[in-house]
């Protein structure tokens, strides 16, 4: 809920100069009270900081609608080492890490002995963003993606003693899996292990690079002198599916497997990726040379790509498309403008990174799909500045088109040429006056009225790092709860250059922060509270299912939000209801539906990560591992509706 949309409800522009208690969190540290109410607060009304806040004059507006899209009875916060669905909703598991996805695979061992022979023939860890490309009415294949191991569980040795076959069994275990299900008589679906089309996309897999910076000099290495193929995509986070049915695997936190043999002098482009000595604990560099960038400097510059593969056919060539930039990609929402031209808002996940747009030179043709693959291959990029009035939490914005020659993006800022721009896509964005937005996540599009939506998950550097000021579009210092932030383009055009923006949500704590900026938006409540929104979808009726990688610790800022959760929110009303829960230390990301809505797959990460205890999903002393859950109503009804 934005200031005027609240105005408007309540025929009240009237400006308050006094901050209520705990006001004081909004500001910046270093900024005074008074430089504050002079600047960013001083035209803030007491009907913004009641909407910001969740104060009673906003709840009297809306905090008793029933939203119509809304359907189901939520369910409490848990702490329980179970995935819960609502009253009248069943969930089952589809497939686990291990499962074998061929019809010569090994059945999972429980050990976590299982070599790399065994892992290359079986569903991958850490499932994430996927989507479900219908094959016929009970026949469909699923796309996942595997974004990265667990090591203390992967490993029977925890990851003491990495040995080569180690690391090759986690690059198996990275990449995509695509496989196909069919629907039983009960309705629920199981994994075809005989399918033709069943497909492992690993770190070993050849992947053509294309689009401007293919075959580019800061692409290519010693393997691969010509800068087009390189084996391999890891840290596949979200996902995108493209309207001619391909599917699009987002590279992330491709930092985190390289490192280096002897010391090195990163530079700041290198610093800006994240780049270190060291690795996350994989061990990768000391068993495959090319991530060790002491030898191999270029090779991080063959990941952090958008992935696009047909899963239609499994003999396809994967291409990383460098048109869409490199980043720590989250995914890639797509969505074809009226004159046919195809957009891609996609989200750099960091702390005080941007959000950018995509928009294709060419048109999509729904008779060829064949001629549309090239169609992310070829087009202008930008990255999108947030502006508003002072003390506005809503206001226009603007894209700004990273192209060589224009906005500082030149050979005396480093950049020789256009494809520099997209390889060091985060540098360029800075320079040409992007927004430092609070770790942008998943960005989704509203099915019926061009609204956009993007999650910015949490940023502990908002308002302490001299680059991620306070500001509007980020208005909390040490962010540590999250919100999400949507904008809708000028006449609902995605080829616009300006858009209209406010806050839709704002996660919190009502119960620990009451009656102020920490409390969360007015949507938020001791009932349905959560932290750190990530994943997120439209189903076709509009509801906005949002999914969270949070603080689980269900203590001080964050008691009584407990695991992560699955919610929904109804876009008009605002109104927020909590569909599921996940069990102990995961995460609950990736989400698709059956064609008919009637099914609905969530992925729950990592349950027992950071040393937390979960038998997920078998229970008893088993290891826990990452599943797909199948999610139904007993009736058989649309998910979530009435
Ligand atoms: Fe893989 Fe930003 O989440
Ligand atoms: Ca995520
Ligand atoms: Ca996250
Ligand atoms: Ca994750």
């Amino acid at each position: 809920m934005s200031l005027r949309d609240f105005q408007k409800h309540n025929g009240s522009s009237k400006l308050h100069e006094e901050l209520p208690s705990g006001f004081e969190q909004l500001i910046a540290p270093g900024l005074t009270r008074r430089r504050f109410l002079s600047g960013f607060g001083s035209v803030i009304g007491a009907a913004a900081l009641g909407s910001f806040m969740g104060m009673a004059p906003l709840q009297r507006v809306h905090g008793n609608t029933r939203s119509s899209l809304l359907g189901f009875t939520q369910v409490p916060a848990s702490t329980a080492d179970t995935f819960v669905v609502p009253q009248g909703y069943s969930a089952r598991a589809l497939v686990s890490w291990g499962d074998p996805l061929f019809a010569d695979a090994p059945e999972f061992d429980a050990s976590g002995m299982q070599d790399s022979a065994a892992q290359s023939l079986q569903f991958d860890d850490n499932t994430d963003g996927m989507s479900l490309f219908p094959v016929d009415d009970d026949r469909a294949l699923l796309a996942v993606n595997n974004e990265f191991v667990n090591i203390r569980n992967f490993y029977p040795h925890e990851g003491d003693a990495i040995t080569s076959d180690d690391v090759l069994k986690s690059q198996y275990a990275h990449g995509v899996s695509i496989f196909e299900i069919r629907r039983g008589e009960d309705g629920f679906w199981s994994v075809d292990k005989t399918s033709q089309f069943n497909r492992r996309i690993h770190m070993r897999t050849p992947i053509e690079f294309s689009g401007p910076a293919a075959g580019h000099p800061l692409l290519r290495t010693s393997d691969d002198p010509a800068g087009g193929v390189v084996l391999g995509t890891l840290g596949n986070c979200a996902n995108g599916k493209t309207p001619w049915g391909t599917y699009l695997t987002c590279e992330e936190n491709f930092q985190d497997y390289f490192a280096t043999s002897t010391e090195v002098q990163f530079d700041a482009t290198q610093q800006r990726y994240g780049l270190k000595q060291r690795d996350v604990g994989g061990d990768w560099y000391r068993h495959d040379e090319r991530f060790d960038m002491a030898k191999h400097p270029h090779e991080p510059n063959r990941f952090g790509w958008v992935v696009e593969v047909n899963p239609y056919d499994p003999q396809d060539t994967p291409r990383k498309l460098t048109a869409l930039g490199r980043l720590a990609h989250e995914n890639a929402a797509i969505v074809v403008a009226e004159d046919g031209r195809v957009v891609v808002y996609m989200g750099d996940d960091a702390r005080g990174e941007h959000i950018y747009r995509f928009v294709s030179e060419g048109r999509f043709n729904p008779n060829d799909p064949a001629a549309n693959r090239g169609l992310l291959d070829s087009g202008k990029l930008s990255v999108a500045r947030f502006e508003a009035a002072p003390g506005d939490l809503q206001g226009r914005g603007h894209w700004i088109e990273l192209e060589h020659g224009s906005h500082g993006l030149t050979p005396e800022n480093g950049f020789a040429d256009q494809a520099e721009i997209l390889i060091n896509l985060r540098v360029a964005a800075s320079i040409a006056g992007g927004t430092t937005m609070d770790r942008p996540e998943w960005i989704v599009v509203h099915p019926h009225n061009n609204s956009v939506f993007c999650t910015l998950t949490n940023n502990r550097n908002r308002g302490v790092l001299e680059n991620q000021p306070v500001d509007a579009a980020n208005p909390r210092a040490e962010n540590h709860y999250g919100h999400i932030v949507r904008w809708t383009p000028t006449q609902g055009d995605h080829l616009a250059e300006h858009f209209d923006w406010d806050l839709f949500l704002i996660a919190g704590n009502p119960a620990v922060h009451p009656g102020t900026a920490y409390a969360g938006s007015a949507a938020i409540n001791e009932d349905n509270m959560f932290n750190s929104p990530d994943g997120m979808a439209f189903d076709a009726d509009g509801r906005l299912w949002i999914q969270t990688d949070g603080d689980y610790s269900n203590k001080g800022d964050f008691a009584g939000m407990g695991n992560n959760q699955m919610l929904c929110a109804d876009p008009i009303t605002g109104e927020v209801r909590r569909f599921a829960t996940g069990p102990v230390g995961c995460e609950v990301t990736g989400v698709t539906f059956a064609p008919d809505y009637r099914t609905m797959f969530v992925g729950v990460q990592h349950p027992g990560a950071d040393g937390t205890v979960s038998h997920f999903p078998a229970g008893g002393d088993s290891k826990p591992r990452s599943t797909i859950m199948m999610i139904q109503r007993d009736d058989g009804g649309v998910i979530g509706a009435a």
